[in-house]
């Protein structure tokens, strides 16, 4: 096939950088450290391999910058001896002539113990000023630090109930002060640690965000309530954009579905702790329901489009779609009508690493990810090493 003719093999410029096409590796944590946040070889490995498959960007899984805002398995980029490892990975990376951003987050799901009322709280409503200026340093000191390994770029991740879409959530954020209450308030940590970044790496460096279309999070009650709406979304994207950001990735949590391998993360849990015969009756148990919500047919291709296009709609920076994608054919017509100016992939990534030389090459067969999100099994609390149940063979 004519490569002049698929979109999806047309490079693009974000800032000064030159991406050879227009696919891109969405952040997946990788699962692959000593557990204290030390890359180890695999993660070094993976990264060749996704380059050599073909795809046009490659962003990092998230690395915390700060030790409280860690998961169990991610890599750190919170001290400077984490500076010449990564280096390694980007060295590699570039040898195969890829381009590589590392995302940087903090990530803390869980509600935690209010020192004044003694109630669970977020996060959110329980730092102080002080604590604040912290983590916003500790995101400007880790963006030096992606510039020194090597790094062609940062993404702030603001997204998936992680703190700074904790800090945009009207639901979450009940702070009284200028950090919560109106948009623009609960939009000011995200912008401030957004400047950190852009103060620390300079004028010429790319730095972009990942943000949710809207949010529907699992970390409210009721559980469904939307936390973030598209117009506080596009509010959101557009002030970024003002303050100088480089390009938004959309994304959207509840749109990232297809099964919930929930049985599954059950019992690997049960036995994480040793309970062997707890999860041989969990597993019995749980099946009827599991039949129900573990099933592919949950999965709806790129349901978040028509979100992406009003971001598309409303900005001028380049905006990486994310969430569901499998078909080429349906990727093309999106770069072609101009309703996004990347695609984006994670699961069939890590199914396929693959996959972007398949579709430069002129196949459009669709992506051979099932979306049972067993790939999802590889995160905390179970630290398993990334990789894909059906398509082992790629790792
Ligand atoms: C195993 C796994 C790990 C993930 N880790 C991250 C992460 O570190 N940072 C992030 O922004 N998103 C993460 N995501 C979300 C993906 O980047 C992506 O937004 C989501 O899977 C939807 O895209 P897809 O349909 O192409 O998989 C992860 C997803 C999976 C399945």
């Amino acid at each position: 096939m004519n490569n002049n003719k698929n979109p999806l093999a047309l490079s693009i410029v974000i800032k000064d950088v030159h991406i050879k096409n227009r696919l891109v590796k969405s952040a997946t944590q990788e699962s692959m450290t000593d557990g204290q946040g030390d890359i180890t070889n695999a993660y070094k490995q993976y990264y060749g391999r996704l380059s050599s498959g073909g795809v046009g960007l490659i962003i990092t899984g998230h690395m915390y910058v700060h030790e409280n805002g860690k998961l169990p398995g991610m890599a750190g980029i919170e001290k400077d001896e984490r500076i010449s490892p990564l280096r390694q990975v980007t060295n590699y990376v570039h040898q195969h002539n890829s381009t590589i951003f590392a995302q940087v987050n903090y990530a803390n799901l869980k509600k935690i113990i209010e020192k004044k009322s003694g109630k669970k709280e977020w996060l959110p409503n329980t730092l102080s000023k002080e604590d604040i200026e912290e983590i916003i340093d500790c995101f400007g000191k880790a963006a030096a630090r992606v510039k020194k390994a090597g790094f062609d770029g940062i993404q702030l991740h603001a997204a998936h109930s992680y703190l700074l879409a904790q800090f945009l959530s009207k639901k979450v954020n009940q702070r009284q002060d200028k950090y919560g209450g109106s948009l623009s308030n609960r939009q000011r940590l995200c912008i401030e640690v957004y400047r950190a970044i852009r103060e620390s790496v300079g004028e010429g460096f790319p730095v972009i965000v990942k943000l949710d279309s809207y949010s529907r999070s699992f970390v409210t009650v009721p559980p469904l309530t939307k936390t973030i709406t598209l117009r506080e979304a596009l509010d959101t994207a557009k002030k970024l954009e003002k303050s100088g950001v480089d390009a938004i990735e959309v994304t959207c949590f509840l749109a990232t579905r297809g099964a919930l391998p929930y049985k599954q993360k059950h019992i690997d849990w049960l036995k994480t702790q040793g309970k062997e015969t707890r999860a041989n009756v969990v597993g019995v148990l749980l099946t009827p329901i599991d039949l129900v919500i573990n099933h592919p047919q949950w999965f709806k291709p790129h349901q978040n489009i028509a979100h992406i296009k009003a971001f598309k709609k409303h900005l001028h920076i380049p905006i990486l779609a994310g969430s569901c994608f499998r078909d080429p054919v349906y990727m093309k017509k999106v770069i072609t009508n101009n309703e996004a100016d990347m695609i984006c992939l994670a699961r069939p990534l890590i199914c396929d690493p693959d996959f972007p030389n398949a579709i430069l090459n002129g196949d459009d067969s669709r992506s051979k990810c099932h979306n049972c999100n067993l790939c999802s099994l590889c995160l905390p609390p179970n630290e398993r090493p990334l990789h894909c149940v059906y398509n082992q063979q790629y790792h």
